[in-house]
């Protein structure tokens, strides 16, 4: 029998709750397929750093570079300000291990209920690859008070590292400042990803920028993937500004087959693609690194308010499972659980309040584990 050793980090707010269901259906799935799952438990989160005041610490992401493929729940925590908790833990989770494609299906599943007037399941399926590890989430920047001031930013990665030494002179009262930076590297790697994508899907990618306005940066980008889209003659492909593309989401999904964007448009419009395939508590990603450790979790964040109440929809989490088993090669596996929650919903009848109903988050990671034993 193939044994798994996966570690999960249930993480915070309803964290723990739906990934207790994304491992019994990930369990089930073992029963089902001939494999064995042995979880390794990190208590990162919100109590953790309370606790003891580690975020995530190096030992631990060493410890965690043993493996292939990590389950996330959720992070996010009331008593601890933002950004403390997402940066420290899932972007350095995300940067340490390279994980340098965030791969979000948009995908309606059958049954499930979308607020796009006319459109079907059919309409609405493609793949948003989000460059994850450079643009505007380097974390680089500064506030500068009015007269000379320096500043050394650094960027420190696998690949590269970047210094970048500012004199600044200023007669503002006070400037905040952030940079964006995008390297040939990182961009040629994450556009050649989606191309290999779009050549097994429908052939189709677009790209995603505002090289309109923040020229350097994305006209860096449009060069790069129209280079490597010399590679890919069968592909087709089209550029498109992300202000644009948020309304074609809406008004014509059908459109898209894969669209690879930089990270922090890929970051605004998969909250726009969770809502048309149904809301975030149906919509999964992945932070992959093909070469590394990889880390599967709900793009919703941790919920506080409904934590410990059983109540939230758990499919984010199972689906997130799903691909998780794809990534190690249980292809039919994570297809199969796929399927089991498309019946699930079809079904119409096991639902959490989300989707109109009043069942539990343990109500729906039992039936959608039922559902797969039965395909
Ligand atoms: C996401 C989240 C994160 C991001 C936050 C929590 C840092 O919004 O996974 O989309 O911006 O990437
Ligand atoms: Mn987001």
């Amino acid at each position: 029998m193939t044994q798994y050793k996966i570690p999960v980090i249930p993480g915070d707010g309803i964290g723990p709750e739906i990934i207790r269901e994304g491992r019994k259906v990930l369990e089930t799935a073992g029963e089902k397929f001939g494999f064995d799952i042995e979880w390794i438990e990190y208590p990162h989160g919100a109590d953790h750093y309370l606790e003891t005041g580690e975020l995530i610490s190096e030992d631990t992401l060493k410890d965690l570079s043993k493996y292939q493929a990590i389950y996330f729940g959720s992070i996010g925590d009331e008593r601890v300000k933002p950004g403390i908790l997402e940066k420290g833990i899932l972007l350095n989770i995300r940067f340490y291990f390279d994980e340098y494609v965030n791969l979000r299906p948009v995908k309606l599943l059958e049954g499930v209920w979308t607020p796009l007037k006319d459109k079907t399941a059919k309409d609405i399926d493609f793949v948003v690859v989000r460059e994850n590890t450079e643009d505007f989430y380097i974390g680089i920047g500064g506030r500068a008070k009015k007269g000379k001031s320096k500043k050394t930013l650094e960027v420190i990665r696998n690949m590269y590292n970047v210094k970048f030494g500012l004199d600044i002179t200023s007669d503002s009262e006070e400037i905040g400042y952030q940079l964006g930076l995008i390297s040939k590297e990182g961009t040629r790697r994450v556009i050649r990803y989606a191309f290999e994508i779009a050549k097994n899907r429908n052939k189709h990618l677009s790209s995603v920028d505002k090289a309109n306005v923040l020229s350097d940066i994305y006209g860096f980008w449009r060069e790069e993937f129209t280079s490597i889209a010399s590679g890919y003659p069968q592909v087709k492909t089209d550029f498109n500004y992300v202000d644009a593309v948020t309304m074609w989401f809406v008004k014509n999904p059908e459109f898209f087959d894969v669209v690879v964007s930089p990270n922090m448009f890929g970051d605004i419009i998969t909250d726009l693609g969770a809502m048309i395939q149904g809301g975030l508590g149906l919509a999964p990603g992945g932070n992959i690194n093909p070469e590394g450790t990889s880390m599967f979790e709900p793009i919703h964040g941790s919920a506080p308010k409904y934590k410990g109440l059983n109540k939230v929809n758990p499919i984010a989490t199972i689906w997130a499972g799903a691909l998780l088993l794809d990534h190690l090669g249980e292809k039919e596996a994570s297809r199969q659980i796929v399927q089991a929650i498309e019946k699930n919903i079809v079904n119409n009848k096991i639902k959490t309040y989300d989707m109109g109903g009043s069942n539990t988050t343990t109500d729906v990671g039992d039936d959608i584990a039922r559902l797969l034993k039965e395909i």
